[in-house]
């Protein structure tokens, strides 16, 4: 029987998990959420199929299984955890934002390794630079980010704070050589990992740090593989491996990855992920050239009170109906892996992991600015759409915009939803940009 190489390195990523279980099961932790923080960042779907394996065949006592099933279970709408100066993070963005602590150490940790007066550049981590407004750090501090409506709210904040950072786009070019240290946390995945850190290697000055955190080995089966990969990246950038804090940065769980869980039945304890901390020092000129690090734009954004609206604008429409179409029972996707083949079939993507099928999405881009504009007083204003049908067609796909947004509201806020998709209040709402124009990223 052939095997693939994929399965082969599940099942034995799946054995991995059952030793780590076992181990744990016989230091005497027993319970869903002490698994889940003992585990090495392992997925609470995973570590409850593992669960259920050992039951089955008795490694475990199944009493055990039954209880952390029962542990797992969602009571409540999903709720959102952390800092909310923010708007919610996007799965599109793979925006796993670290906790305020996390922050904190991070932040701390390149002030120990850098005199004062230098410069720290935080590299696509939004939560981090939000927590370092608010706290007193004697370096110069720069953000370097992608255009969207995270970055709009950051930039209004550093203003309001009398600017400590200086915000620039990742398009709009690199800086060279230039930071005593640069802390980044690139989406998990090597494609984001290679063109980011070899982007902070060239950034960072010959004695300078990269501080960089990656998944630990239980993330998933090539958790460990992807490190060693990035570790062997690092050499070739002229940098040097320092320090390792497996499972030392502490995620918050964004409502996102909450919905998804819970529409797969399960329900997460706070701030069960973790990353691991990797500090480089930069000891030779990187032998690669620096890339052109941002992501190709393929998704617009409009922010609808708090929901993020993602419409990807691709060349798939047939300019038919504007209505969503559901992609999945209950719409929210139950999963956050990138792997998932269903996310293929979506070209709108809700911050609360609800994804559709549109048909025509320019005219729903047209109904969602149109929600985003009444709370600016330009709301919808039917006669500006050619024919009545046109008119009628936004209307109706903004009302059902609106009833979205008004139920992820309620999900975040661990409020019962009414119903799906029918909720009747109205939603002061927002546009993510100045003006009208809504904003692409992806
Ligand atoms: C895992 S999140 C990191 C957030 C971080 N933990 C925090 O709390 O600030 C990954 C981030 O990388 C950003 N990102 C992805 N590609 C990027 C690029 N080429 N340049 C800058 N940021 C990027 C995403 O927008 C996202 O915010």
């Amino acid at each position: 029987m052939i095997v693939s190489r994929r399965t082969a390195s599940h099942a034995f990523f799946s054995s991995k998990v059952e030793t780590w279980i076992t181990d744990a099961v016989a230091d005497g932790i027993a319970d869903y959420t002490g698994l889940l923080r003992r585990l090495p960042g392992v997925y609470p779907t995973e570590l409850l199929a593992s669960l259920e394996r050992l039951a089955a065949s008795r490694a475990i006592d199944p009493a055990l299984y039954a209880t952390a099933r029962q542990e797992a279970k969602p009571v409540s709408p999903s709720g959102a955890e952390g800092r909310s100066l923010l708007p919610l993070p996007h799965p599109l963005d793979y925006e796993w934002r670290f906790t305020a602590d996390a922050s904190r150490a991070l932040l701390n940790h390149a002030a120990d390794l850098t005199p004062d007066g230098s410069e720290v550049l935080l590299f696509g981590t939004p939560g981090l630079a939000a927590e370092a407004l608010t706290l007193p750090i004697s370096r110069r501090m720069s953000l370097l980010v992608e255009p969207n409506s995270v970055t709009d709210r950051l930039v209004a904040l550093n203003r309001a704070t009398g600017s400590p950072l200086a915000i620039a786009f990742c398009s709009g070019g690199l800086p060279r050589d230039s930071a005593d240290a640069v802390l980044l946390d690139p989406p998990w995945y090597l494609d984001f990992v290679r063109p980011m850190l070899t982007a902070a290697a060239h950034a960072c000055r010959l004695g300078g740090f990269v501080l960089i955190s990656l998944p630990p080995d239980g993330a998933r089966p090539t958790a460990a593989t992807d490190r060693q990969a990035a570790i062997t990246l690092a050499k070739r950038l002229g940098l040097t491996l320092v320090e390792r804090q497996p499972l030392s940065i502490a995620y918050e769980t964004p409502f996102f990855e909450r919905n998804a869980l819970r529409a797969a039945g399960i329900a997460t304890p706070p701030q069960w992920r973790r990353g691991d901390l990797l500090v480089f020092q930069r000891v030779a000129a990187p032998c690669l050239p620096a890339p052109h690090s941002h992501r190709r734009r393929l998704w617009a954004e409009v922010v609808i009170g708090r929901m993020r609206l993602f419409i990807s604008m691709g060349a798939n429409a047939d300019n038919g109906d504007a209505d969503l179409v559901s992609i999945v029972a209950g719409d929210v996707l139950p999963s956050v892996s990138r792997r998932d083949p269903r996310r293929s079939s979506a070209n709108v993507w809700t911050s609360g992991n609800r994804v559709f099928r549109t048909n025509n999405p320019q005219l729903l881009l047209e109904a969602a600015i149109s929600c985003a504009g009444e709370a600016m007083g330009s709301g919808f204003q039917p006669w500006l759409w050619g024919t009545l049908r046109g008119g009628e067609a936004i209307e109706r796909v903004a009302a059902e915009l609106r009833d979205l947004a008004a139920l992820e509201a309620a999900e975040e806020t661990g409020a019962p939803a009414e119903t799906e998709r029918s909720a009747v209040w109205r939603l002061s709402t927002t546009i993510s940009s100045t003006g009208s124009t809504a904003i692409r990223s992806g």
